[in-house]
């Protein structure tokens, strides 16, 4: 029976079977950032941190080669295209962010889909939107999701919106990592708030989303599955009845990071308990009210803007103790140890391998490469 048949809760199946069986050829896609890269003057100063180190790009492979596959790396670059049709993968795992342009993340998932290639994760319009934070939060803001009040600048002469009130927030409006997210993103005065939106414009080259600053606790929340996921995981007791399995929430605590109160590109980049970092708590110790709370509202944001079967959303508590999105995530870094999805993974005990086989697997049940025995 394959899975696009309509099978109900109750005829849990004994087994699942592989279609091919293993080993699979799996196609690791991702673009890889140098350990001693030379910073070109013209490009912001964090241009790629969200590039992957090879490290973590041979830790993924070795994951998926534990299930019993065969992997092969390929730079998600303009190449691309030539090395799918050379290499012929059963299916890629994608982590690849993209080289530019308004929507990078979604460039290697439309090509995918273009070559007619199975892929995990998030499908073209998902990682589009994402990686578009003022278009994400409109459409969360649309469904009576909470996010606070935020502008876009398209020029640093845009009127300000009478409703934002200082200090305020200015970011890149399509970037991740924390980059372009430093000590000056907070903003006091017009003349500050223009400035930063000047050097946004200038260096990242795109336009400025200007949030009201979240003064309060910061945490994320991370998601794995769909409705009908423990159908066909390896893991069914993983998952709720909605299909879904909420990892454990993780605080940034980020008081006595190199940013101080900011989870800022520099405060990433700090290896997980070292100075500059911020304290990493997981699970989070909050009120279970506020973590079902949270759990709740990540997954409608998940489902708000199609994403698929892994994700992680970023919150800050406002001046009231409110809690308000910041982003999503469905690209989340898989650095283990490091990464904050796998810091709420192992919190729990899910092993690194599991995790990537399971991200591994939820995306080839919706190609047909996982079938019901
Ligand atoms: N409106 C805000 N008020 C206060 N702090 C904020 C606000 N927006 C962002 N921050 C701080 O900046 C950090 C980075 O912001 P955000 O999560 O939007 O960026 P990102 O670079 O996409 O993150 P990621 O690394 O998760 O992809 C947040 O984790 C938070 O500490
Ligand atoms: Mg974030």
């Amino acid at each position: 029976m394959s899975l696009s048949d309509d099978v109900s809760e109750q005829d849990k199946p004994p087994g699942l079977r592989l279609k091919p069986p293993k080993p699979w050829l799996v196609a690791l896609l991702a673009n890889v950032k140098e350990h001693d890269w030379v910073q070109p003057p013209d490009l912001p100063p964090d241009f790629g941190a969200d590039y992957d180190y090879i490290e973590t790009i041979d830790t993924i492979r070795a994951a998926i080669e534990s299930g019993g596959h065969k992997t092969v790396f390929l730079q998600a670059d303009s190449h691309l295209p030539y090395a799918l049709q050379e290499v012929h993968p059963d299916i890629c795992f994608n982590i690849a962010e993209g080289l530019g342009g308004d929507a990078r993340e979604a460039q290697t998932p439309a090509l995918l889909e273009m070559l007619g290639i199975p892929y995990t994760g998030s499908r073209v319009l998902a990682n589009a939107i994402a990686l578009d934070k003022p278009l994400t939060k409109r459409i969360w803001r649309e469904r009576g999701l909470p996010v606070g009040p935020f502008q876009e600048f398209f020029s640093p002469n845009d009127p300000l919106d009478p409703q934002l009130e200082f200090p305020l927030f200015v970011k890149p409006a399509r970037e991740g990592t924390g980059m372009g997210v430093d000590s000056k993103a907070k903003v006091h005065s017009e003349a500050e708030l223009r400035e930063r939106v000047e050097y946004v414009l200038k260096f990242y080259k795109q336009p400025a989303l200007v949030e009201t600053f979240l003064p309060g606790r910061e945490f994320t929340v991370g998601q794995l599955g769909r409705p009908g996921a423990a159908r066909y995981s390896f893991h069914p007791e993983w998952y709720a009845e909605d299909g879904f399995h909420r990892l454990p929430i993780l605080e940034l605590d980020s008081r006595r990071a190199a940013t101080p109160g900011i989870y800022s590109h520099a405060a990433k980049a700090a290896m997980v308990g070292t100075d500059g970092a911020p304290l990493y708590l997981c699970p989070a110790d909050i009120e279970p009210d506020l973590a079902d709370y949270l759990h709740r509202v990540a997954i409608q944001a998940h489902q708000a803007i199609g994403a698929l079967d892994v994700s992680r959303v970023d919150f800050r508590l406002d001046a009231h103790g409110q809690p308000c999105m910041l982003e999503i995530n469905p690209l989340p870094g898989l650095t283990p140890g490091y990464s904050d999805l796998c810091i709420q993974a192992a919190a729990e005990g899910i092993a690194y391998e599991d995790l990537i086989l399971e991200i591994l697997y939820l995306g080839a049940s919706r190609w047909g490469l996982v079938e019901l025995t």
